[in-house]
């Protein structure tokens, strides 16, 4: 069978080098980015100062712009920040926690820096509810119905939890937060650039997620969506000069909030970081999430039937329209195993209590998958 996406394999150097089979960790760089990084060094040498006034100042609304079709949000609607946790705060400070709407709902199963982060805002006031899962696996989705009512600011909410790659149906949480006037907040990380996602037409609040996975733009580049119909409404504690409508006046006091998604820019842009995710966001619209889904749905059922056909324990959904994009293998010793794949040359990782995360994404090949089975095969002692 020809694979189109195969010829997307000379634009990641890496793959020339090992098995990369780690993209929901780190997604591999294209080559493209040494050029645009390239271009934000030359600029830098030769405009100077000069270059904040010709690109520089406007480069996170840009770089938003170039993100907004993979994940179905319209232009002007993404700021982009050091990464998702720094997103998060921001969003989180546009509430007081001080009346009877104070709690934040959140699962078990939700990367720990949302918690952390919203247990912080404990001394501000917030109630934090955690939803509890049966078994580390799958989001229990009717719970968190259940935990929101008239006292929930807003719900946390993974698309896809980073653990087990379940594929949370998130449809159920925004229908019942909007009943009752609460908001959610949808971390895409694990999914934007492997998973079709529309934040306009599931007509999310907000959503937040970072570049260095799925979506190859390497670390620097969180990103904030807002619906746009909110925007105007909200006022971060969390901001900065670059937030204020005439930043370059400098008026001392409190904020004048620019109009736009401006509002939520703290200070100077991350504009390195920013010319970095480029080349990502770049291939990612150019090929379409809709391909890679089908190529990655391929990979990982691959994967799956192999590791059951061995008798091995499978930490992620089973049903294609449950998983996410990576596939995760419990087997004994699985931390120590891992690290005999890297020293093999085949690029996975662990984490503990779920098992070895294993990600195929668009550039990888079926021959891949099946070198990465041979050694686990090898490994775990039952070729
Ligand atoms: C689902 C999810 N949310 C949030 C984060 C945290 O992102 P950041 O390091 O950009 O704050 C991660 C990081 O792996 C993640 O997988």
């Amino acid at each position: 069978m020809t694979d189109p996406l195969s010829q997307w394999r000379p634009e990641f150097p890496i793959l020339d080098t090992c098995t990369y089979l780690v993209s929901h960790s780190l997604g591999a760089m294209p080559a493209r980015t040494e050029r645009h990084l390239a271009t934000f060094a030359r600029e830098w040498g030769t405009r100077g100062v000069r270059a904040w006034h010709e690109g520089w100042w406007e480069v996170g609304r840009v770089t938003g712009d170039l993100l907004a079709p993979t994940i179905g949000a319209a232009p002007g609607t993404i700021s982009m920040h050091q990464n998702a946790t720094v997103a998060q705060s921001i969003i989180t400070s546009c509430f007081s926690f001080d009346g009877p709407r104070r709690r934040i709902v959140v699962q078990d199963l939700d990367f720990p820096s949302n918690h952390y982060l919203f247990h912080g805002f404990e001394r501000y006031g917030a109630a934090v509810v955690t939803v509890a899962s049966d078994d580390r696996v799958r989001g229990r989705i009717d719970r968190v119905v259940d935990a929101i009512d008239e006292r929930t600011a807003f719900v946390n909410l993974s698309l896809v939890l980073f653990r087990s790659a379940h594929l949370q149906d998130v449809r159920p949480v925004i229908d019942r937060a909007h009943r009752v006037g609460a908001r959610v907040v949808l971390d895409l990380y694990q999914a934007a650039g492997a998973v079709p996602v529309d934040v306009t037409a599931l007509g999310i609040d907000f959503a937040v997620g970072g570049s260095v996975k799925w979506l190859c733009g390497g670390p620097g580049a969180g990103y904030l969506y807002v619906r746009p119909d909110l925007m105007r409404d909200l006022k971060p504690a969390v901001v900065g000069w670059a937030g204020h409508a005439q930043p370059f006046q400098f008026e001392p006091g409190p904020i004048a909030y620019a109009d736009g998604l401006e509002r939520f820019q703290s200070g100077t842009p991350n504009v390195p970081s920013l010319y970095s995710a480029r080349g990502g966001y770049e291939v990612v619209a150019e090929i379409g999430v809709p391909a890679i889904r089908e190529k990655s749905l391929r990979l990982t059922r691959r994967l799956m039937d192999a590791a059951s056909a061995r008798g091995w324990r499978l930490n992620t959904p089973d049903d294609d329209h449950e998983r996410g994009a990576s596939v995760v293998i419990d087997v004994p010793d699985g931390a120590a195993v891992t690290q005999t794949l890297i020293a093999r040359n085949v690029i996975v990782d662990y984490r503990p209590g779920a098992g070895i995360r294993i990600a195929p994404h668009f550039y990888n090949t079926e021959d891949e998958i099946d070198h990465a089975v041979e050694i686990l095969a090898e490994l775990v002692g039952d070729k």
